[in-house]
């Protein structure tokens, strides 16, 4: 039996068979390309709740189970026993590296860490009072000026360079947008650091005095970098890969991905969970904010809470919340009040027949600002980390999209609304 769909046309008694696709995992995906072509209809589908974009062999998530694997496998083992850049080696090439592979990725993306330094000045004109996360936009938009070397697309070598180059920047290009915002200078990476320390030691450290990498920060901070390296077609993910099926370059397409992650609804809610949880001050307030998120008069949302996919607890935040724990606990920071007011409004969150009728669950995003909080890192920067880690995730998605055969532009089609034909009047006559 062949594997399709039926679609029948009442309209104009018209009927076409389409093929009904199978995954590894997943959904089964109907391909409508031919709808258009033989029964002259689009689909409409505001926001992708039932479309699948593309093919992709990178990251697999179960909404409704909470299960996340990237190239299969699960987050859960990845965040007890991988590091970041053994998690940036599975999802760029697809396998977990040999002990050998995996020193000579950390020595490529040691060897590119650096940035031109012109690219320095391009620092000096923004105010220091610009949000990190829009100095980001520019800065990385702006490396495509900078390695010419390596935008030839369809040249592999040149897509593979162009990757581990905004893998291996995009900490000194986000520390750097930290020093600029304090009147710091800029401090240079150094390759005795791991990925995390690396960060760490460009944020914090300062030419005056020796720094030490904290192991526990440095631990936790690789830890998210793990966990948010990749979540399969997100908004930021298919805004990297609408922007390159033009065939825009590697650098210019990130710079869309960053612009996209900013948002609170994507990538920003890490910042707005912070700057929510302050608003909500004590746990005395917490009903007061459960009614007003229930409100669909008031634009107020529980932040950190819901997500398009999952319909159960994102394992994310699953490891993030335990995660706390034991940083704040080492950090000794564990009397944190905030920490108590997120664990307290999430247990009110998940007993309310609201939350619990809608799925709403706590995300990714609900606990991690928590953490960058007690590493001292500011809260204008909680999407900037977010950002170096989903560099990952974006370039491994570019990567796999332009080397498909069947790879074309993303053109979505409109139902059009507007004004039918109208006649053009002279500015005197209207
Ligand atoms: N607080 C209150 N109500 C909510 C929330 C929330 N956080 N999230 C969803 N709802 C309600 C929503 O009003 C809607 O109600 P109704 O069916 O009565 O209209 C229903 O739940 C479904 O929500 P939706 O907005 O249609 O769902 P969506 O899939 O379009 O949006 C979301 C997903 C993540 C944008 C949304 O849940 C949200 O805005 N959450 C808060 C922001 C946030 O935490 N974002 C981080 C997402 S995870 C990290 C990442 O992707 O980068």
């Amino acid at each position: 039996m062949v594997d399709v769909v039926t679609i029948i046309d009442s309209r104009s008694g018209k009927s076409i068979e389409l093929p009904l696709l199978h995954g590894t995992h997943g959904s089964p995906v109907f391909d409508i390309g031919r709808l258009y072509r033989e029964l002259g209809y689009f689909t409409l589908d505001p926001g992708f709740l039932s479309t699948a974009s593309c093919h992709s062999a990178v990251t697999f998530i179960d909404g409704e189970q909470g299960i996340l694997l990237y190239r299969g496998y699960p987050i859960e083992q990845l965040a007890e026993n991988s590091s970041f850049l053994e998690v940036a080696y599975l999802l760029m090439r697809g396998e977990l590296p040999m002990q050998q592979q995996l020193d000579n990725f950390t020595a490529l993306i040691n060897h590119h860490s650096m940035i031109n330094e012109s690219l320095k000045n391009f620092y000096l004109g923004f105010n220091h009072d610009a949000h990190p996360m829009a100095i980001m936009v520019g800065v990385v938009g702006s490396l495509s000026a900078f390695y010419h070397d390596s935008t030839d697309i369809h040249d592999p070598a040149h897509r593979e360079i162009a990757a581990l180059r905004m893998i291996a920047k995009m900490p000194t290009i986000a520390a750097a947008s930290y020093k600029h915002s304090i009147g710091e200078p800029f401090v240079y990476p150094s390759n005795k650091h791991s990925y995390a320390g690396n960060l760490l030691h460009m944020m914090f450290s300062v030419p005056s005095e020796e720094y030490v990498v904290d192991p526990v920060a440095e631990k936790a901070l690789d830890l998210i970098f793990v966990l948010h390296a990749d979540h399969e077609q997100n908004a930021s993910t298919s805004t990297v890969r609408l922007a390159g099926s033009s065939g825009a370059n590697p650098f210019a397409c990130i710079a869309s991905g960053i612009a996209a992650l900013w948002g609170p609804a994507h990538g920003g809610a890490n910042e707005a969970v912070l700057r929510m949880l302050e608003e909500i001050g004590d746990i005395s307030n917490i009903s007061k904010f459960i009614t007003r998120a229930k409100n669909k008069k008031d634009p107020f949302r529980l932040m950190g809470f819901g997500h398009r996919i999952y319909k159960n607890y994102d394992p994310r935040a699953r490891i993030i919340r335990d995660m706390c724990h034991k940083v704040l606990g080492k950090l000794g920071d564990e009397q944190d009040p905030l920490f108590e007011l997120a664990m307290r409004l999430e247990e009110v969150a998940l007993n309310d027949d609201y939350f619990i009728e809608k799925k709403l669950y706590p995300n990714v995003d609900f606990y991690s600002g928590l953490i960058y909080r007690a590493l001292g890192i500011p809260i204008n920067m909680f999407t900037v980390m977010f950002a170096i880690a989903r560099t990952v995730g974006w370039a491994a998605h570019w990567t796999e999209m332009i080397g498909e055969p069947e790879q074309r532009i993303g053109r979505p089609r409109q139902l059009y609304v507007g004004p039918q034909h109208r006649d053009y009047q002279p500015i005197d006559q209207r």
